[in-house]
């Protein structure tokens, strides 16, 4: 039976993590899929580099040209992260047929709605279930098992690194610099923190989030943004004092078509559900008309709850295949209205 075949762009934390799932469950996959996955090529920067899994050296390459132009892959996943050179490529990937899987929140949160319409245009999927929350399949969730909902708020915490550094800062006394340490060593933290601590990284999924629960289209520039860095150990001890917990908490909320996106430092007390969310985790409240209020919670960053989300996007990619309807099931919002920007 012949594979379908993947090019990988990047082997870091995640991509790691998407080799290991793609040959650990293996069987599982092929039982779903009905054909097996093979790894043809795989883009890294440096050769030489020391890897969490042991991959084929003649898999290797520095050109991406090998993987978006190569006509014997079928699926590009993107897992290297970057914004404009990226999106070059993967529209030349989209051009040449290939469908993709990111978790690039950076260029969704940016481009997503040009790149969705390429990859319609060109029959390809696009998915990006891992870009916001990890492990959680929040985007699935709102735009599948909600659909019929009119969806009024989501709350939540959805970056892992800040979630770790409150928690250790809050919980054992650790030193923000030494915890930002560890959440880059555990993988959690973008390659440069800053988008983590500022809070740029959760504006961009809140921007994915409230585009994706509207059904409208929100730019970066609506998201009112405030990160950690000016928050001190002292500060989270007599949060606790008085019975508070610091949270980096987004919130998008919709009322008379006017919406609202911000990322903030919160004090929430210690009985809120989302107080006892800690370390890398996550969780996104989203209230709907009809259902009321849902929870979605679990692993936000890290190698193998975030490739689980990719892998799981390969294999839409590839029911889709089987199926022949690539590029008509797109996590894509029907942008039903415009928005209107806070001031009007
Ligand atoms: P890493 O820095 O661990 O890995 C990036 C990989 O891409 C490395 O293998 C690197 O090569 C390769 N790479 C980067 N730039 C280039 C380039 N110009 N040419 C060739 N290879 C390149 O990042 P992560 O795995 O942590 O993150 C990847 C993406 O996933 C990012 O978009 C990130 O925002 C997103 N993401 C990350 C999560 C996480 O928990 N880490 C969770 C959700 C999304 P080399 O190894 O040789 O340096
Ligand atoms: N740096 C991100 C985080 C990775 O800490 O949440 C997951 O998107």
């Amino acid at each position: 039976m012949e594979p379908i075949a993947i090019g990988l762009l990047g082997l870091g934390t995640v991509g790691s993590g998407v080799v290991q799932i793609i040959e650990n469950h293996q069987e599982k996959l092929m039982h779903q899929i009905g054909r097996p996955i093979q790894i043809k090529k795989v883009l890294v920067k440096d050769l030489k580099k020391e890897r969490a899994v042991t991959i084929e050296p003649t898999l290797l390459t520095t050109n991406i040209e090998d993987i978006i132009n190569s006509p014997e892959i079928d699926v590009v996943i993107e897992v290297m992260g970057g914004i404009e050179e990226t999106k070059n490529s993967l529209i030349q990937a989209l051009k040449n047929k290939k469908h993709v899987v990111t978790a690039n929140k950076d260029l969704m949160a940016l481009h997503g709605s040009e790149l969705l319409s390429i990859a319609m245009e060109n029959g390809c999927d696009l998915f990006y279930e891992a870009s916001v929350a990890g492990g959680i399949p929040i985007l699935r969730s709102l735009v599948d098992g909600l659909s019929s909902d009119h969806i009024t708020k989501m709350m939540g915490i959805v970056n892992g690194t800040t979630n770790f550094i409150l928690t250790k800062m809050s919980k054992q006394g650790s030193a923000y610099e030494d915890v930002l340490k560890e959440a880059q060593q555990l993988g959690y933290a973008e390659a440069d923190p800053t988008s983590d601590v500022e809070g740029l990284d959760a504006a961009r999924k809140m921007a994915i989030l409230a585009t994706l629960g509207f059904s409208m289209k929100i730019d970066l520039d609506d998201v009112k943004v405030q990160g950690i860095t000016t928050i001190t150990e002292r500060d989270l001890q007599y949060a606790k004092q008085l019975g508070y917990t610091m949270k980096l908490i987004g919130i998008a909320q919709i009322e008379d078509d006017k919406v609202e996106v911000s990322v903030q430092p919160t004090l929430l007390a210690e009985a809120h559900p989302l107080s006892s969310v800690n370390d890398e985790y996550n969780a996104v409240y989203v209230y709907g008309e009809a259902v009321g209020e849902t929870m979605f919670y679990g692993p936000g960053a890290g190698s193998l709850p975030t490739a689980t989300s990719i892998v799981s996007d390969l294999v839409v990619v590839l029911k889709n295949m089987v199926l022949g309807v690539n590029g008509k099931s797109i996590i894509s919002p029907q942008y039903e209205k415009k928005l209107k920007a806070p001031h009007e």
